[in-house]
């Protein structure tokens, strides 16, 4: 396939088909186009191990977006998933913004469609609408206010204790808010692919196996299995707190990619993953994953799929992550 046959199959294969020579050096390569495209490589914690290795910056949701929001870089390449490119397209509009596959999706978003959602909110008036952050753009301009798992709590709190709440779509997070803050909420039903399939039998029979090993937990899980941690935290704060802690050993409940940097920066540490329900040992998200290295260097050298927006959902977008990036900064979260 040559690069218009592959441009014109873009939106139905989500990245760009063309075949690489096996002999390049993707690694160089991508160093190169960043400094000759003055672009910057944005990553999650979930992407391979090969990708955090050349991004410029890697982080959790929150992290990202405020990465985002202040860059110079003309251009923005987003190793993540759609709606974290969108929140950056949002964020920062006169950016180009990347995304190596533009079918990474996410299935939280995916789990609040515009239109119900739209008709749960009427029913509910009265209610500030609280999402988090994987949602859909059309779900953020609905919303009042934005959380990502690292603000949550402070972003729940901000709110008037008389006013009533609607948390979407993550109804293992809304739960487990509610539970901490002592707020009652309206909770969509949606739900992570990843984290809502951890077995809470095989991580009781690891942690038997390993009575020292301390549970970190993405909020995203059910509630079972943050009811056994003795951590729960966006993964940023995972991160930050098996850097910090006095412990040698840890069972990780989330997605795997993060162990890369766990490792990485605790390499006398050691990480288990937590073990989901089904014949794998670990557990990867396969929107996520859909980003390679491959993919990253075709959409750097040919700027191609990139996120474009309408103007109008934009600005509605925009409004209630201003919101929470507001709050953020007073609580102190970012700088
Ligand atoms: P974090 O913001 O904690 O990195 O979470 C993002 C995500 O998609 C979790 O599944
Ligand atoms: Fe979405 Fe879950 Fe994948 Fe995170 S891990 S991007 S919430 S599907």
């Amino acid at each position: 396939m040559n690069i218009l046959e592959a441009e014109k199959n873009i939106n139905e294969k989500g990245f760009l088909d063309l075949e690489i020579d096996v002999k390049l050096d993707l690694f160089a390569e991508i160093e190169r186009l960043k400094k000759e495209k003055n672009a910057i490589l944005l990553a999650h914690y979930y992407q391979e191990p090969d990708i955090q290795d050349v991004a410029d910056y890697i982080g959790d949701s929150l992290g990202l977006a405020q990465k985002a929001q202040e860059t110079n870089a003309d251009i923005i390449v987003f190793a993540g998933v759609h709606f974290m490119a969108e929140t950056a397209k949002i964020l920062n509009p006169t950016k180009k913004v990347l995304l190596p596959d533009l079918k990474a999706g996410c299935s939280l978003a995916d789990s609040a469609p515009a239109g119900p959602f739209r008709a749960f909110k009427e029913k509910h008036p009265d209610h500030i609408v609280v999402s988090y952050i994987n949602c859909t753009a059309e779900i953020k301009a609905l919303s009042d206010i934005i959380c990502t798992s690292g603000n949550a709590e402070k972003i729940i709190e901000s709110i008037p204790a008389d006013k009533p709440i609607i948390f979407a779509p993550d109804k293992n997070l809304g739960a487990y808010l509610s539970k901490k803050t002592g707020r009652d909420m309206v909770l969509w039903n949606g739900a992570c692919m990843v984290h809502e399939i951890f077995s809470l039998e095989k991580i009781t029979k690891l942690k038997i196996r390993h009575p020292k090993a301390k549970l970190l937990a993405h909020p995203e899980c059910e509630e079972p299995i943050l009811a056994i941690a003795d951590f729960v935290g966006s993964t940023t704060q995972i991160l930050k707190f098996a850097q910090a802690d006095s412990g040698n050993e840890y069972i990780v409940a989330t997605e795997t990619g993060i162990l890369h940097q766990m490792q990485r920066n605790n390499p006398t540490k050691t990480f288990i993953p937590a073990p989901p329900n089904n014949s794998c040992a670990c557990n990867d998200c396969p929107h996520m994953k859909l980003n390679t290295l491959e993919k990253l260097y075709l959409c750097m050298m040919y700027e191609k799929p990139e996120i474009i927006m309408d103007e109008q959902l934009r600005l509605n977008a925009k409004k209630p992550i201003d919101r929470m990036m507001e709050i953020s900064k007073a609580a102190g979260l970012i700088g």
